[in-house]
């Protein structure tokens, strides 16, 4: 079976001279989702930057078999759909449902197609009433759905998903959670969301210092890594 993400040895180091992985290896199958669990700064957002060419580095990364080279961008891009940590780097149109429609227009959508497919990501994501505001006026975890609704409406075949929950209220984690595990993708997820990982992946892997250090099932990483609040949370109630 060709894995949907093979990575080999991947390393890359900021211009500032940072190097923020050293050497990476990692594989996606299809149907799989995969956790990113890791320290603030082990380089899990460098790593998927990688993914579709935003970045690249030492090593090899294929997507569906082919090299992630300048030569197959446009096709990766449509394979690997990325929502990134950072909303604002996201949305750009003067509103959030020509932003949803942006990338499917991009992709020679004719605008009727576009509008219709981008109303339904906007429905999928509880964001319908925003269609007509402007994008940098939404609180954080509104951009951050209208993100997740322009990359669904693209329909790739892996997603990517960059601390989804962070600025989310739990309801809407929950529901974040519910729509996520309703997408037939493969999904990789970075995340400290502990409950979310839990309930929609299979495996976990651990980043360190730019290398992932350890992958099992998420009890196994959490447990090994000593990897959640339980510990904290019970001393600060007493
Ligand atoms: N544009 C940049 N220029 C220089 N160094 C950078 C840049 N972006 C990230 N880094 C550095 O690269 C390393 C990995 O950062 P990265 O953002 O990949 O970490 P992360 O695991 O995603 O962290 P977090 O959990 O905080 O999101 C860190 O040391 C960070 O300071
Ligand atoms: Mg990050």
């Amino acid at each position: 079976m060709t894995p949907l993400i093979e990575v080999r040895g991947l390393c890359f180091r900021y211009e500032d001279g940072t190097a923020a992985l050293r050497g990476v290896d990692f594989r996606l199958d299809p149907g799989e989702t995969v956790v990113l669990f890791g320290p603030n700064g082990s380089g899990k957002t460098t790593f998927v930057l990688h993914l579709n060419g935003l970045l690249s580095g030492e090593g090899t990364v294929r997507v569906c078999g082919l090299p992630v080279d300048k030569r197959n961008i446009p096709e990766i891009r449509r394979k690997v759909g990325i929502v990134f940590q950072d909303s604002d780097s996201q949305l750009f149109m003067p509103t959030v449902l020509e932003d949803v429609a942006f990338g499917l227009l991009n992709r020679g959508f004719d605008r009727a197609a576009a509008i219709s497919r981008a109303q339904a990501a906007l429905a999928t994501v509880g964001m319908s009433a925003a269609a007509s505001r402007a994008p940098y006026h939404l609180s954080a975890g509104e951009k951050k759905r209208v993100a997740v609704a322009g990359i669904v409406a693209m329909e790739p075949e892996v997603l990517v998903l960059d601390e989804p929950t962070a600025s989310l209220d739990p309801p809407g984690q929950r529901s974040l959670a519910e729509l996520v595990s309703h997408l037939p993708q493969a999904k990789i997820l970075v995340t400290h969301d502990i409950p979310f990982a839990l309930a929609l992946c299979q495996r976990a892997v651990f980043f360190q210092g730019g290398v992932i250090a350890a992958e099992g099932t998420v009890e196994d990483i959490v447990s090994r890594f000593d990897w959640d609040f339980s510990f904290g949370g019970s001393k600060l109630r007493h």
